[in-house]
């Protein structure tokens, strides 16, 4: 796996290419939103604008600027999670269907990874699919959710259970939209780039460590350097495993990033989903690095590694909000287990991860407790 972005750059932006099945370049830069219709093409003849409405202020100049070259439809939807239900997907395909919506129009989200993921669903599923471009505007969302073509809604049952892989035909993370993002919001995407180092490139934790914290601001060279770095990490991935059905010579392919998710995922139902993702994801990996520790799969300075980076980044470390058995539950229900065993992803080493699967109550309880700084 590659761990230095592979970027052709042109007035200021960086192209990193996507590969395999259906191309397509994730551009990084400030000001790249400029970039849509030369991205659409003018193939197209009617967009579908399908934007966060709190950002509708922002959102209006990128919509105007289309309307010189395409019919366009802007549609507002709800903000974060509420977003991605059935209903919401139903009033998109009946606005499309209204509007005349063709196989040779396209599809453009604006927002965060909520937004990403309803609005990709929404192109994969009308008329079996439609093109799609993203402009993701959340740090996390230009790590993750904006690459690899994953979309999907969510159901009573938990979250995405509804979706299909879906690539976009471009993706334009433009840096300048998080100069309006909330501190809070910017260091939470931070918890997804800090995974990336540990299971795929550790430059990515040089860079942090290196780096006060402060510094890491919108404009700065190194943000942007952790941007690249963690898209060219999951680019690497789901060039080589799309749709999640394993990697090779043991490597988990894309199940590998969801490193740290397992707990983040039932720590997320336990809030109500009032812990942002990433904040999740950093207690996730510290949890998943100690019971790696633990079996003795992962070295201590590793383990301690993960406590250190996740921290000087401003993520949480520790939690102590839900007790044991209500995770523990909530854990079985992850889209990793398989029947009644659970399964993580660990790391062997830094950038090796691997599968843990059936690990002891014993151990999964004393990994807790570290996390929660003893037992409850
Ligand atoms: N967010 C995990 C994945 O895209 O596979």
């Amino acid at each position: 796996m590659t761990s230095t972005p592979a970027t052709s750059s042109a007035a200021g932006a960086s192209v990193l290419h996507v590969g395999g099945a259906s191309p397509y370049d994730v551009v990084v830069g400030a000001g790249v939103t400029d970039r849509l219709a030369a991205m659409l093409g003018s193939s197209v003849q009617r967009i579908a604008f399908l934007y966060a409405g709190r950002l509708g202020e922002i959102a209006q100049p990128v919509v105007d600027a289309l309307r010189a070259d395409y019919d366009v439809l802007a549609l507002g939807l709800p903000d974060g999670e509420a977003a991605k239900t059935a209903a919401t997907a139903n009033d998109c395909w009946e606005a499309l269907g209204a509007a005349g919506f063709t196989r040779s129009d396209a599809v453009v989200t604006f927002g965060g990874g909520a937004t990403t993921d309803l609005g990709g669903f929404v192109a994969a599923s009308w008329l079996r699919g439609v093109r799609v471009v993203h402009v993701p505007t959340t740090l996390l969302a230009m790590v993750d959710a904006a690459v690899g073509g994953k979309t999907g809604i969510n159901t009573g049952a938990g979250k995405n259970l509804v979706g299909a892989f879906h690539e976009p035909a471009g993706v334009l993370c433009d840096l300048a939209l998080l100069e309006t993002l909330p501190r809070a919001e910017l260091v939470a995407g931070l918890g997804e780039v800090v995974k990336c180092g540990f299971i795929a490139d550790p430059e990515i934790l040089r860079l942090v460590e290196a780096t006060e914290p402060e510094a890491l601001t919108p404009g700065s060279v190194v943000l942007r350097e952790l941007v690249e770095r963690a898209i060219q990490v999951k680019i690497d991935v789901v060039v080589d495993d799309l749709k999640e059905t394993g990697g090779a010579d043991g490597h988990p392919g894309r199940e590998a990033l969801n490193y740290g998710h397992t707990l983040a995922h039932a720590i997320e139902r336990a809030e109500d989903y009032a812990i942002r993702h990433g904040e999740a994801v950093a207690i996730g990996c510290v949890f998943v690095a100690e019971l790696a520790g633990r079996v003795g799969r992962l070295a201590p300075d590793v383990v301690a590694r993960h406590h250190t980076a996740f921290a000087r980044v401003g993520l949480p470390t520790s939690y102590d909000g839900a007790d044991f058995d209500e995770l523990h539950a909530a854990m079985r229900v992850d889209k990793k287990a398989r029947g009644s065993q659970l399964r993580f992803v660990v790391l062997d080493d830094l950038a090796r991860p691997s599968v843990l699967a059936g690990p002891s109550e014993d151990d999964l309880r004393a990994a807790y407790d570290v996390i929660t700084g003893g037992p409850r």
